[in-house]
């Protein structure tokens, strides 16, 4: 039996308790947040369970195997250091922390501690996005020239991160995925429109091996929620649509290629296009979250690597990273090493 303790009660971390609470092999041992008024309303969910407003002094309290970080971005460095020092594997939400250096320094102390580090990088085990990967790695799209993302909604609007850190984390985390690789150079322009020096829409493209482009629109401060993402391979192009709930993707046998043509006026180049079927896979709905904790607790009862580890999470920050350098030097392109 893993016994987790969840830190973090706003949005987010009620779902890890409901989550946590109906998957078998797993227990909450606790939850924790820094305001009373939050574990009140989880209380009235969950009145059995046991909650305190300081973390450190939980860990004093209950004996747990594992924390769950759901708090605010900027917070998880601090704690998911105290969890791991404590011993506990770790599952902290997206994104892991703020820095390269301090992504490096929680991915060495896990491996110190032989503990398991895992970030929430839940489109991961997202059964689209799965499968969508599935297609990529078939062949079937043939090489793929470009991804274009949009992610847009009205909030919630963060005060202690960027929209680049809290939304375009999720699609750096699936193009990273889907392209098994991590990109060159990134330029971004974006839009300060609400908080001193808080970016609240972003406009990203991001340069992956083998020239791929990946575009990310990202905003908090739109009237439409789109979680959408377009795939160009050289046989074909799949659209992805997460509010879709029956039928995410698309594939469509859709396409064009140039081809040299010889005359007796010499070579010309003749671009020729084709417009077939569109299919629509199958894709078996999950939910991610369930799906992604599970894959948690399997990790902690093997000591297998998950498919969000410490090195892809660092990687992920690192993109973030030349993001937010590029934000602020008004889109100047920033290489990666
Ligand atoms: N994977 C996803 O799709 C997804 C979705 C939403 C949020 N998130 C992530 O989850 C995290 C939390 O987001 P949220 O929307 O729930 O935020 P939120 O602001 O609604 O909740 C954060 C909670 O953390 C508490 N808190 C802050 N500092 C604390 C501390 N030191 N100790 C204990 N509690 C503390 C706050 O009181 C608050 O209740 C963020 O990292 C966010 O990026 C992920």
């Amino acid at each position: 039996m893993t016994r987790v303790i969840v830190v973090g009660c706003g949005h987010w971390g009620p779902l890890h308790v409901r989550a946590f609470e109906t998957l078998p092999g797993a227990e909450v041992a606790a939850a924790v947040d820094s305001d009373p008024a939050r574990l009140s309303r989880l209380k009235a969910l969950h009145p059995g369970l046991r909650t305190g407003t300081d973390f450190a002094r939980m860990l004093k309290a209950v004996k747990a195997d594992a924390a769950v970080i759901a708090t605010p971005s900027a917070t998880h460095y601090r704690l998911v250091r105290v969890a791991l020092e404590h011993g506990l594997h770790v599952l902290c939400e997206k994104p892991l922390c703020l820095t390269s250096s301090e992504a490096l320094e929680l991915g060495a102390l896990a491996r110190r501690k032989k503990r398991v580090l895992m970030t929430g990088h839940v489109f991961l085990f997202n059964a689209g996005i799965v499968k969508l990967k599935e297609l990529i790695d078939s062949g079937e799209l043939g090489g793929i020239h470009y991804l274009s993302f949009t992610r847009t909604n009205l909030g919630p609007i963060r005060s202690d991160v960027n929209v680049a850190y809290d939304l375009a984390a999720h699609d750096v985390s699936i193009a990273n995925w889907l392209l098994d690789a991590e990109p060159r150079r990134v330029s971004a322009t974006g839009g300060v429109f609400l908080q001193d020096r808080i970016h609240d829409v972003l406009f990203a493209t991001l340069t992956y091996p083998e020239d791929r482009l990946v575009h990310i629109q990202a905003s908090w401060l739109n009237p439409k929620k789109v979680r959408q993402l377009t795939v160009v391979g050289a046989k074909k192009m799949v659209s992805w649509d997460d509010l879709e709930l029956n039928s995410p993707l698309a594939v469509y046998d859709r396409g064009a290629q140039v081809t040299p043509e010889y005359s007796s006026y010499g070579e010309f180049l003749r671009v020729s296009m084709w417009d077939a079927d569109v299919r629509l896979p199958k894709v078996r709905t999950q939910e991610p979250l369930k799906v992604q904790n599970e894959a948690f607790l399997e990790a902690v009862r093997t000591g297998k690597a998950s498919r969000s580890g410490p090195g892809f999470s660092a990687e992920v920050v690192a993109v973030l990273e030349a993001i937010n350098e590029s934000l602020a030097k008004d889109g100047e392109p920033v290489e990666l090493s």
